[in-house]
């Protein structure tokens, strides 16, 4: 049987080298005091110094690091070994209190032993890796404080629907989809040419509704749930463009949800 864990680790350990140095993830901007982080998530998350934070699927903690630079106290946790060693050495060269855990999603709960957050935040291209939201809901709802805060902001279900082809937006896949998806790429999203050794990946469709009921089931009372006609990079090249405040937009299609966000409190 396809260990799909395995294959993805492969592939995003492999992606970290290329993304370190590519002109998507700017490492010397973000090394010269730059945020990674999108104004929207800024703004709807709020004030955060003080707050301990367990960040999930941190990548190489560009994020983690921009909340540690307010001043949260945070744990960055990623299943990729290449990227939580270079997150370890950019806490270091930044001289932040910032912690990095190598593990897989489903395997943190025994890893925190019972430590509890004021916030947990999830970002950009997490969820399409997650087999399991009912179990991925379980570990915000049981790592959170009794108060504390989830949130997270997300490429919009509806986009996996579609790919480019022509330079014309097609609908390729289901909205309704429970099987595994294999795909195939060489390169990654950051446009650079650098080919990928480990080009397939597996990733699973989940709609809104299964997202917001998958963390009401765990018990968080749900705050908000928006969605926007923008989004934080170019996921349709040729068919989007950049607005002055950098988020980018469908030339066409323009009322076409391209991200969402949502808030939920522990009680
Ligand atoms: C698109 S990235 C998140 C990106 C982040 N917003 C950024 O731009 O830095 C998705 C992350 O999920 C991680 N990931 C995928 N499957 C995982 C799993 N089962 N457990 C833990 N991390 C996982 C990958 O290693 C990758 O760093």
């Amino acid at each position: 049987m396809t260990n799909y864990i395995n294959m993805n680790r492969l592939n995003w350990n492999e992606r970290t080298a290329i993304h370190a140095k590519s002109d998507f993830y700017n490492i010397d901007d973000f090394l010269a005091e730059k945020s990674s982080l999108s104004g929207l998530d800024k703004t709807e998350l709020g004030d955060v110094a003080g707050l301990s934070m367990l960040h999930l699927q941190c990548h190489f903690g560009k994020d983690s690091l921009s909340w540690a630079r307010m001043g949260a106290h945070v744990l960055g946790v990623d299943f990729s070994e290449n990227a939580i060693a270079l997150a370890k050495s950019l806490n270091e060269r930044l001289g932040l209190d910032a912690r990095f855990l190598c593990s897989d999603i489903y395997d943190v709960a025994k890893e925190l032993q019972g430590e509890l957050f004021d916030i947990v935040y999830t970002s950009y291209g997490v969820l399409c890796w997650l087999q399991d939201l009912t179990r991925w809901a379980e570990l915000i709802s049981t790592s959170l404080k009794p108060g504390g805060t989830f949130y997270m902001a997300e490429l919009h279900p509806l986009t996996f629907m579609y790919e480019v082809e022509d330079n014309q937006l097609k609908s390729k896949y289901p909205y309704f989809d429970n099987k595994v998806r294999r795909y195939e790429s060489s390169t990654t999203y950051t446009g650079d040419n650098d080919k990928l050794e480990h080009s397939v990946t597996y990733q699973w469709q989940h709609t809104l509704g299964e997202i917001v009921s998958a963390l009401a089931g765990s018990g968080l009372k749900l705050e908000f749930l928006h969605e926007f006609p923008f989004t934080v990079y170019n996921m349709f090249p040729g068919l989007m463009f950049q607005d002055e405040l950098g988020r980018w937009r469908m030339k066409e299609n323009e009322h076409l949800p391209l991200l969402f966000s949502v808030k939920a409190t522990k009680h």
